[in-house]
């Protein structure tokens, strides 16, 4: 079986993909400090797995820990790399810890596989590098724009980072994987988002409105320039970009010549906030208590994915439905408050 390290693979898309991994035949490493996670996570694998998955509890930034699991490991067929901090707001306050921990964790895996001859990586980036897009839905060739949070900055430095590596060492082969929104969970509820604290994203805090815990959802923004005034986002189930994930290193590994290569996850469908509201009181038949507040500082108005380009090269596509990923995010919160 070929091995794959799984940096933050105790995370939400990190666990997904876990599990997709295994179920296509890899043998998926989690490294990850469970700094932004929780022990549940490994019961849940487990569970859905039948069997334990091999975890380091390391931090990426750490060169020597890092270097351990590297000699440890041995014959790394690839890397997944999801380890980094998402929170935009925190980071317009704490840059410096972005920086840091998001673009120091990948330098120190390049060094690592350069060091051990690992020559697949498939990186966590995000549509945030589009800002607002001229065209609609957006396709890779889209030009980047200044990104509107440091957030969204480590994402573009570490997208160049690993170009300038691809060029310096054409053998290695990489994948950027621009997600849309992830949402939603395994539809075994084993696992799912565990947001620490006040959730910043949507849907978890809609699923943590709708049982009890937040007296209300405020919608930011019914004033943008679309069909009804809140923001439009592409939002895509967990588990459909977890495969995607799967098919990109497999791809990666398949390639005769290496290359550099920039793929978006997304659904092509744009769906506004306040249809994200009322589809997910039809799927759990709850009310959902909100109010219209003003625009969240830095929302762009509306982005949503041209996918062909994973389509055509991966033969990937997003297959579950908004609904569907509602449904299993109110699954998985009812889980949690068992
Ligand atoms: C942002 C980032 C994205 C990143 C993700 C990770 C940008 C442009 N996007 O996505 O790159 O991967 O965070 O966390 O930087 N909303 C409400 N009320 C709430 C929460 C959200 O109305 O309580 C609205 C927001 O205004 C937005 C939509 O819901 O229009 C989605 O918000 P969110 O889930 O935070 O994701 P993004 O901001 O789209």
């Amino acid at each position: 079986m070929k091995k794959v390290l799984v940096t933050g693979g105790a995370g939400y898309i990190g666990s997904h993909t876990v599990v997709e991994l295994a179920r296509s035949g890899f043998e998926p490493i989690i490294v990850d400090d469970l700094r932004n996670s929780h022990e549940r996570v490994f019961k849940g694998l487990e569970h859905i797995l039948g069997r334990k998955v091999e975890v380091h509890r390391v931090d990426c930034t750490d060169p020597a820990a890092m270097g351990r699991v590297f000699a440890q490991v041995k014959d790394l067929s690839g890397v997944v790399h999801f380890a980094a901090y998402k929170a935009v707001g925190e980071s317009v306050a704490e840059p410096l810890k972005y920086y840091r921990n998001n673009v120091g964790s990948l330098l120190v895996l390049l060094e690592l596989m350069a060091e051990y001859e690992v020559k697949h990586i498939v990186f966590s980036s995000s549509c945030t590098v589009y800002g607002q897009p001229e065209e609609l839905p957006v396709s890779e060739e889209a030009p980047d724009r200044r990104a509107s949070s440091p957030y969204g900055s480590t994402k573009m430095c570490c997208e160049q980072l690993l170009r300038d590596a691809h060029v310096a060492d054409p053998s290695l082969a990489v994948v950027l994987l621009r997600y849309f929104n992830p949402i939603g969970a395994h539809p075994s509820a084993r696992i799912g988002e565990l947001p620490i604290g006040v959730p910043n994203n949507l849907v978890p805090f809609i699923t943590q409105t709708a049982s009890g815990i937040r007296r209300s959802l405020t919608v930011f923004g019914n004033d943008h320039d679309t069909h009804d005034g809140s923001c439009v986002r592409d939002f895509i189930h967990v588990v459909d970009l977890a495969e995607a994930h799967v098919k990109a290193l497999t791809w990666c590994e398949s390639r005769e010549v290496p290359t550099c290569e920039v793929f978006n996850l997304g659904t092509g469908r744009g769906h506004s906030v306040l249809e994200v509201v009322r589809t997910f009181e039809e799927v759990t038949g709850r009310e959902l208590p909100y109010t219209i507040g003003p625009r969240r500082a830095g929302d762009v108005a509306s982005v949503y994915a041209d996918p062909g380009k994973a389509e055509r090269v991966l033969g990937w596509k997003a297959k579950l439905d908004l609904g569907t990923a509602l449904r299993d995010a109110w699954a998985w919160e009812r889980t949690l408050r068992e």
